[in-house]
């Protein structure tokens, strides 16, 4: 497996002063804000958004001052949505450690994801940066439509595939997406090429998510965030609904009366669990991952050969091999 550090390597020092950045821009002189930024800021996820919008920046044109900006905005935005979404899913940890909602209660983690997504736009505002604006405003939009979305379909459990891949490219792939085509633009790339390297993110997302959704099916993953939790939730994911297209209408039933009104029972989640093994159900989301990988590396293999498209290329091989 390709190490998470060989695929950094062109950007290296890139990310290296995004670091110093992101951790000034959290600053606030509300002490409490400022105590949770930097309980934030000490458990840094992957960083893989950054990653994307630098290495797109480098494979459409150069990294420039924009570049900088469009990361930490982005990246300000990921750690609102993922403080948001602990409150949304009642989810006590995160990044291996307590989630905020967790420490300092619903209340509070609301208004810190509210700080750090206006902080966010703020930032683009005060350097004048409009596209990147827009580009990342669209992704704002589709990241709330697609949890809520989410929560509809999931309030009546009616969930076809179509709609699952709706819901993901929407809460997960928008923003990836954003990233890649904020690369792009910052870059001075022409609307063509960043076009396309939206599309390359998108799909790229839409992989990400599947992956994240197969680790939920796996007991003691290593992600940092309980596993299981999905159907506790009523989230049907890729490889549940595989399971109902693919059983008879007295296990289909069993099944919605499972996640409907047992889906607390850890007996009958973990037969839901197994019978979502021994049907395939995650040898099929894996395949479909699998073919949205395809689509994004075709995308990628018609930028000019560089040390940023490989590193690209084998962020999408990462993305759905990774094990964190
Ligand atoms: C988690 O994203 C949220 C999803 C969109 C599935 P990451 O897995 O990139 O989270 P961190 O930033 O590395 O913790
Ligand atoms: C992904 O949703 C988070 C966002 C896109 C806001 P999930 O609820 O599936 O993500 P995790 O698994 O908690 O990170
Ligand atoms: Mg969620
Ligand atoms: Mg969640």
């Amino acid at each position: 497996m390709i190490s998470l550090n060989q695929i950094k390597a062109p950007v290296a020092s890139d990310l290296t002063t995004f670091d110093q950045k992101f951790k000034e821009y959290l600053k606030s002189k509300v002490l409490l804000l400022d105590t949770i930024t930097r309980y934030i800021y000490k458990k840094k996820g992957k960083q893989i958004r950054p990653l994307f919008v630098f290495l797109s920046a480098g494979a459409s044109g150069e990294v420039r001052e924009s570049t900088y900006v469009a990361a930490s905005l982005i990246e300000m935005l990921h750690t609102a949505t993922l403080v948001h979404d602990d409150v949304v899913d009642d989810s006590n940890m995160r990044r291996g450690i307590f989630s905020i909602n967790a420490l300092w209660k619903n209340k509070i983690a609301v208004l810190v994801g509210d700080f750090l997504l206006s902080r966010g736009m703020l930032l683009a505002l005060e350097k004048d940066e409009f596209e990147l604006l827009k580009i990342v405003s669209r992704a704002v939009k589709e990241m709330s439509e697609g949890e809520l979305l989410q929560i509809e379909k999931a309030r009546r459990l009616d969930i076809k595939e179509d709609i699952y891949f709706e819901i993901i490219r929407k809460k997960t792939a928008s923003l990836i997406a954003s990233c890649c085509a904020a690369g792009a633009a910052s870059a001075g790339a022409d609307p063509q090429t960043t076009e396309q390297m939206r599309l390359f993110g998108e799909y790229t997302g839409i992989a990400f998510q599947i992956k994240d959704d197969l680790f939920d099916y796996e007991s003691g993953n290593i992600t940092g965030k309980p596993s299981g939790i999905d159907i506790r939730d009523q989230k049907m994911t890729l490889p549940l609904i595989f399971l109902l297209n693919n059983c008879t209408s007295t296990e289909k039933r069993w099944i919605i009366n499972t996640v409907k009104h047992h889906n607390t029972d850890a007996e009958r989640v973990k037969k839901m669990v197994n019978m979502v093994k021994e049907t395939g159900g995650l040898e099929y989301a894996r395949e479909q991952m699998l073919g949205f990988r395809e689509k994004a590396i075709s995308i990628i293999s018609s930028f000019p050969q560089s040390g940023y498209r490989d590193s690209l290329e084998k962020l999408v091989i990462f993305t759905t091999e990774r094990t964190t």
